[in-house]
């Protein structure tokens, strides 16, 4: 099957960041956000990313213009069900994933990819969800999406070997360097770096270091671009806890219990860059 429109369900940045990849590799690509405000202003957002492209002297007027042709939002589920492949990035809590999955199963046409831009949760957990578990695998962008160069296809047992191709297909035409992975909680990226960053987290609340110093650490001690804090702020405090939730959970290592101090921000609603306040405030 030849992918040529694609579906994103979601509203968050990865959806933005995701769709403006495929608009600019050439895809039709529909965005789905339950609210019409917030459908508008995703697409205000990628109008706004890639005009600064072009200010920049990166991206040709042309292909701007044509990459924003190509992007369209909707409140309604039905209008994905001519897509080929429909990536669903919404919030991390797998009830939500598996009702969304059954939604769109029974709107989707039957031969079309499903895939979840989950960070940790079971691939195979949402495939048994659908009358089409073959079809159903994980691609998995990274924050920000226009500029990590890494896609995670992630396989469950029930996905077949023509969807990973396909998937793995889409994410080299956006530009990505596609690796595959099986499905286990973080699958590689996440595994590795979360548990990294609920330990800054740790020797911050044990006062090793302050953020700032711990921050500094990482960038001039290993050449990290950025430090713990700064990329917690970046992936956001609610994203993050989900993620080290669901590790905890997952792979049962009392190692990976999220630390207090995460669990406290994200109650008071600071979730990092997106709500001005995090560890930082902006
Ligand atoms: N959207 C689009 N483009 C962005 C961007 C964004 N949010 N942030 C930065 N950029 C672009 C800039 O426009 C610039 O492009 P140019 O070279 O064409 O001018 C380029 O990226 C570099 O940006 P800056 O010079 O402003 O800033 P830095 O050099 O400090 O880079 C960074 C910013 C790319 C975010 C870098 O700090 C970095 O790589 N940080 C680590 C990010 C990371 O680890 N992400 C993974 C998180 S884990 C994850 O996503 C998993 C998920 O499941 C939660």
């Amino acid at each position: 099957m030849v992918i040529e429109r694609v579906g994103i369900v979601g509203s968050g940045i990865m959806s933005s960041g995701v769709a403006e990849v495929a608009a600019k590799a050439g895809y039709e690509v529909v965005i789905r956000s339950r609210e019409q405000e917030s459908a508008d202003d995703l697409l205000l957002g990628i109008a706004k990313s890639l005009r600064k492209q072009v200010d920049k002297g990166r991206l040709e007027e042309k292909d701007a213009e044509e990459a924003r042709r190509l992007v369209s939002a909707t409140t309604d589920l039905e209008v994905l069900g001519d897509c080929d492949l429909v990536l669903e990035s919404v919030v991390e809590e797998l009830g939500v994933k598996m009702g969304l999955f059954r939604e769109l199963d029974a709107v989707m046409k039957p031969d079309a990819i499903l895939a979840s831009n989950t960070s940790t949760l079971s691939v195979r957990d949402l495939a048994e969800q659908t009358n089409r578990s073959d079809r159903v695998c994980g691609i998995h962008f990274f924050n920000p999406a226009p500029v990590m160069k890494l896609v995670e296809i992630v396989e469950a047992d029930t996905t077949s070997a023509k969807t990973l191709a396909e998937a793995e297909q889409f994410a080299e035409r956006c530009g990505k360097n596609a690796i595959h992975v099986k499905d286990r909680a973080g699958f590689v990226v996440n595994a590795l770096l979360f548990p990294y960053l609920n330990n800054a987290v740790r020797m911050m609340e044990d006062g090793i270091a302050t953020k700032q110093a711990i921050d500094i650490a990482m960038k001039d001690g290993c050449g990290f671009p950025m430090g713990p804090f700064e990329l917690l702020d970046l992936v956001g405090l609610d994203t993050s806890l989900s993620i080290i939730e669901a590790l905890h959970k997952g792979l049962g290592d009392p190692n990976y219990k999220p630390c207090a101090t995460l669990e406290q921000l994200v109650e008071e609603g600071k979730l990092g860059r997106k709500s001005g306040e995090g560890f930082y405030v902006y």
